[in-house]
């Protein structure tokens, strides 16, 4: 069985902190990209299914029409008897009671919120009002969807963020079954900054979740099991712009650019040995529970709280998270 992402590389407005590949030009280009996908999906007739991620860009921005193709492509080409988990990317903005009526076969919606704060939001480029999210929610857990939140910690002249996360998680930490935290990509590892994420950590865990992946937490049992496919490295089929593929220990990529896309143009990526054995080493650093097999010269970031052992193995603490790409260097 594998496991299928579809690449929706379209955004009403681009929010200034993203770099996802992501067009707001090229609304009138969707039913283009949906016989597109027709096209790719073709290839692959039959294939049986174990999960399904929709991810983006903004899949929500798909109008009820769009959405329903799309649905209808996955179920005329693919297998999907033995489908485990349905995940659809949403920005509170674009989905619609009427879209979430239709995506009937999704059962986990993955909200992008990022900041509590209706100035903040504004700031960073994002189209909805946390009120506008709050409705959104409401109805998604009436529907009892599996409901991720994304959260990014980072942002400048946000100092009632870990107050208003405490608050949030109070009130609706009950109604989410996953949250993913993102530290801003140019994420500081200064005094107060990884203070700032810490505590973030503590009170997301303060709430009953799991921290089972870097930037990952769930509910027991309510691990993204997409995603654990890719840390796993177990193999799954990437569509649309953008969207890798892993198959047969290949990797196949299709273009960024839609023009480009649209003719059929795909990398293939032959992975050496080496190159192998850093990237199960890197995905399994990323999996808390999991991590690398210890060595004597980890003592050194043991001792600085950075690593700890876990069985046989050495695992990231919280505090070595924010310098995880400086320590990953040195492994
Ligand atoms: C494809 S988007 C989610 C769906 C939808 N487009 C939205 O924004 O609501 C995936 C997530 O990546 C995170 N993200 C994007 N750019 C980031 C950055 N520069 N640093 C950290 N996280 C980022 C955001 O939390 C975002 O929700
Ligand atoms: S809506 Fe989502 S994908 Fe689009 S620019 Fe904003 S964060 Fe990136």
């Amino acid at each position: 069985m594998k496991s299928l992402y579809i690449h929706v590389p379209f955004c009403k407005a681009k929010c200034g902190y993203c770099d996802f590949v992501s067009y707001p030009e090229g609304l009138d280009l969707i039913d283009k990209y949906l016989i597109a996908l027709e096209r790719e999906m073709q290839l692959y007739r039959g294939m049986k299914l174990s999960t399904i991620f929709i991810g983006g860009g903004t899949p929500s921005l798909l109008s009820v029409t769009q959405l329903d193709k799309l649905i209808k492509l996955i179920k005329n080409n693919f297998d999907l008897t033995s489908l485990l988990e349905f995940t659809l990317e949403a920005n509170p903005e674009s989905l619609t009671l009427e879209k979430i009526a239709k995506l009937n076969i999704v059962n986990r919606f993955s909200l992008g919120l990022q900041a509590f704060d209706n100035n903040i939001l504004k700031k960073i480029g994002r189209l909805h009002t946390f009120e506008r999210f709050q409705q959104v929610f409401a109805y998604l857990s009436d529907c009892q969807k599996d409901i991720n939140i994304d959260l990014i910690v980072g942002f400048k002249d946000y100092p009632y963020f870990l107050r208003e996360l405490n608050m949030f998680l109070k009130n609706e930490g009950h109604k989410i079954t996953h949250l993913s935290l993102y530290m801003l990509d140019n994420y500081s590892t200064a005094e107060d900054q990884v203070e700032t994420y810490l505590e973030s950590v503590r009170i997301i865990k303060n709430y009953g979740f799991l921290h089972y992946e870097i930037s990952n937490f769930a509910k027991k049992g309510k691990e993204c099991k997409h995603n654990l496919v890719y840390w796993n490295r177990g193999e799954y089929l990437g569509l649309g712009p953008s969207a890798c593929s892993f198959l047969k220990e290949r990797r196949y990529k299709n273009a960024n650019k839609l023009a480009d896309y649209f003719n059929g143009k795909q990398e293939v990526e032959e992975l050496s040995n080496e190159q192998v054995e850093l990237e199960k080493k890197m995905l399994n650093m990323r999996l808390l529970d999991k991590g690398i097999p210890y060595q004597k010269k980890y003592d050194f970031w043991i001792q600085k709280g950075y690593l700890k052992t876990k069985v046989k193995n050495v695992v990231l603490t919280d505090l070595g998270i924010p310098f995880f790409n400086q320590i990953f260097l040195e492994l």
